[in-house]
C-alpha cells in the first residue's frame, strides 16, 4: 500500500506575508473552504498574536472548516501559545505550531544565546502548548543551515516533550536537494523515537529549488509537506502545492499518495491569484497559462497525434479544460488544420496549403495570431460574431473627486452610450461598459505592464473574465492605460458576444 503524505497548506500564513497580498477575513474564509474542498490535511490559518486581524481570521476559519485541521503559529513564547489556543477554541481539529531558530545565525545573532538554552526553550514551549492542545508541531527555524547533530538533539527532545510533528524549514531556501534529503535521512536514522512523530518539509524558493528540496525530503522519510498555492510567499516564495502533488502523482514508483483532488488545482490557483492580486507567471508549472500550450510545429504535430508525446499530465487532471495549440510562425499545417476545424472550417488539402503559406507570412509579422486572423485568411471571417468597438471614452478623475467615465460603444454599427463612476478611472470606465453590455461577468485577472520605461510608454493590459462558467482573455496596448484597459475588456467580451 502507498504511504500517505500529509499536505499542510500555509497560503494563509507564510503565503500571505507577501507585501500587497494581504487578505481580509472574508477572503481568508473563502480560501480556507476551498483548501478543505481540495483535500488539504492541515490549514495554517495565521499567527494569532501578531495582530487582532490575524486572531480574528483564525477564529473564523476555525468555525468555517470542518474536516481539515486548523493550525496557528506561535513563537516559543507562553503569551503567543495562550493566544493561539484561544483563537483555535472553535476548531474541530486543532494544532499549535510553535518553534524557535536553531542555526548558529539565529542562536548567536538573533537570540544572543547558546544551544543548550535554546534546547530548554524548545522543550518548555512544547510542554506549555501541550497543556492546551494535543496536536503540537515544532519548527526548528533555519534548520536548513543548522548543524545536523544539534538538529537531531532538538528533534529528539521536542518529540520526547510531546511534539506530534517536527518541521525542518529551509527558511532561507539555501539547501541543495541532496543536502536537504540527507538532512531528513540523518534525522530518520539518528533520532530516538522518530517513528512516534512525523517530519515535515518547509522549503523556501530562494534558489528555485523549493519543490526539488521538498520532494527529496519526502523521498528520505518526511511525511508532511508545507506548501502554498501557486508557491506564493515572501521573497521567491514557498514550495508550490500543485508541483509537489503532481510530482508524486506522476511518479507512481515513489509509492506516496496525497489526499488532494487534483481537478481542483487550477480553480483554486485562479482564486488565490485573484484574491491576492498576484498574477501567476505564464510559464508556472501545472497552473501557468502556458503550462499546457504547445507552440512549436513539431510539438503541436506530436500532441495532435498522441498527447503523451509531449505531455506528462493530462490538463483535465488538474482542472484545465484542454491543451492549447498556440499558433505561431513555428506551427505546422496540422496545428492550423486542427484550429480551423475547432472553428468549424474544413478545407481541402490544396486550400489548406494556400492558407498555410499566407498564415506563415502573417505569423512572421504578428506575434499574437487570433481566431479572427485565420478566419480572415480562409475568407470565412464573415461568420465571425459582430464585433464591439470603443467609439469614444472620456474620463474625469483627480484628487478629491470621484472618477466618472462616459463611454460609447459601437455594437454592430449601432452606437450605445453610458456613464458611470467608480473607485478609480479604470473602474469607472469598466462600470460604464457594463451598463451597456448587461451580462453577468467577473474580472478574474487584470494585469497592466509597461512595455519599456518612461512616462510616454505603451501600457499592455491582459484581462481575464469569467462568463457563464467559462474564461475569456482580452488584450490591448495603448499609451493611455485607461483606454487600454477598456479595450482589453471589450476584447474579452467580443469572444463570447455573438
Ligand atoms: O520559514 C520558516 O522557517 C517558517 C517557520 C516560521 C515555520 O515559516
Ligand atoms: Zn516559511
Amino acid at each position: 500500500m502507498a504511504d500517505k503524505l500529509f499536505i499542510f497548506d500555509t497560503t494563509l500564513r507564510d503565503g500571505e506575508q507577501v507585501p500587497g497580498c494581504q487578505l481580509n477575513t472574508i477572503e481568508k474564509i473563502e480560501i480556507a473552504r476551498a483548501l478543505e474542498h481540495l483535500g488539504v490535511d492541515v490549514i495554517e490559518a495565521g499567527f494569532p498574536v501578531s495582530s487582532p486581524g490575524d486572531f480574528n481570521s483564525v477564529v473564523e476559519i476555525s468555525k468555517a472548516v470542518t474536516w481539515s485541521t486548523v493550525c496557528a503559529l506561535t513563537r516559543a513564547v507562553e503569551k503567543d501559545i495562550e493566544v493561539a489556543a484561544d483563537a483555535l477554541k472553535f476548531a474541530k481539529r486543532k494544532r499549535i505550531h510553535t518553534g524557535i531558530g536553531t542555526s548558529s545565525y539565529h542562536i548567536q545573532h538573533k537570540f544572543n544565546s547558546t544551544q543548550d538554552k535554546i534546547l530548554e526553550r524548545a522543550i518548555a514551549a512544547v510542554k506549555y502548548a501541550k497543556r492546551y492542545v494535543e496536536d503540537i508541531e515544532f519548527y526548528c527555524e533555519d534548520a536548513g543551515r543548522t548543524d545536523n547533530v544539534y538538529l537531531a538533539r532538538v528533534v529528539e527532545a521536542v518529540i520526547k516533550a510531546g511534539a506530534t510533528v517536527v518541521n525542518i524549514p529551509d527558511t532561507t531556501g539555501y539547501c541543495l536537494p541532496s543536502e536537504y534529503g540527507e538532512k531528513i535521512k540523518f534525522l530518520m536514522e539518528n533520532v530516538k523515537g522518530i517513528h512516534t512523530a512525523i517530519l515535515s518539509t518547509h522549503c523556501h524558493n530562494d534558489l528555485g529549488m523549493a519543490t526539488a528540496n521538498a520532494v527529496y525530503g519526502v523521498m528520505n522519510g518526511a511525511r508532511q509537506a508545507e506548501v502554498t498555492i501557486n508557491g506564493i510567499g515572501e521573497r521567491a516564495g514557498n514550495t508550490s502545492l500543485e508541483e509537489v502533488v503532481m510530482t508524486l502523482k506522476s511518479h507512481k514508483e515513489l509509492n506516496i499518495e496525497t489526499n488532494i483532488n487534483t481537478k481542483e488545482l487550477y480553480p483554486i490557483s485562479r482564486m488565490v491569484s485573484r484574491l491576492m492580486n498576484m498574477p501567476v507567471q505564464a510559464n508556472k508549472a501545472i497552473v501557468g497559462r502556458n503550462a499546457f500550450a504547445h507552440s512549436s510545429g513539431i510539438h503541436q504535430d506530436g500532441v495532435l497525434k498522441n498527447r503523451e508525446s509531449y505531455e506528462i499530465i493530462d490538463p483535465k487532471e488538474v482542472g484545465v479544460d484542454d491543451n492549447i495549440i498556440a499558433l505561431t510562425a513555428r506551427s505546422g499545417r496540422a496545428a492550423l488544420k486542427h484550429r480551423l476545424s475547432a472553428l468549424g472550417v474544413e478545407l481541402t488539402a490544396e486550400k489548406l496549403d494556400d492558407v498555410y503559406e499566407n498564415f506563415l507570412k502573417l505569423a512572421d509579422r504578428k506575434k499574437d495570431i487570433r481566431d479572427e486572423d485565420i478566419l480572415l485568411l480562409t475568407g470565412k471571417d464573415k461568420a465571425l460574431p459582430q464585433r464591439i468597438t470603443l467609439a469614444y471614452l472620456q474620463v474625469t478623475s483627480g484628487v478629491g473627486v470621484r472618477p466618472v467615465a462616459s463611454v460609447c460603444l459601437d455594437i454592430a454599427g449601432e452606437k450605445f452610450e453610458a456613464a458611470a463612476s467608480g473607485n478609480g478611472p479604470v473602474d469607472a470606465a469598466i462600470n460604464a461598459v457594463k451598463h451597456i453590455i448587461r451580462r453577468e461577468m467577473t474580472i478574474q485577472e487584470f494585469l497592466i505592464q509597461a512595455m519599456n520605461k518612461g512616462s510616454d510608454d505603451v501600457g499592455k493590459v491582459h484581462i481575464q473574465i469569467e462568463h457563464n462558467g467559462a474564461t475569456y482573455y482580452g488584450f490591448s496596448a495603448n499609451t493611455d492605460i485607461i483606454a487600454a484597459s477598456v479595450e482589453a475588456y471589450i476584447d474579452a467580451i467580443n469572444k463570447f458576444i455573438k
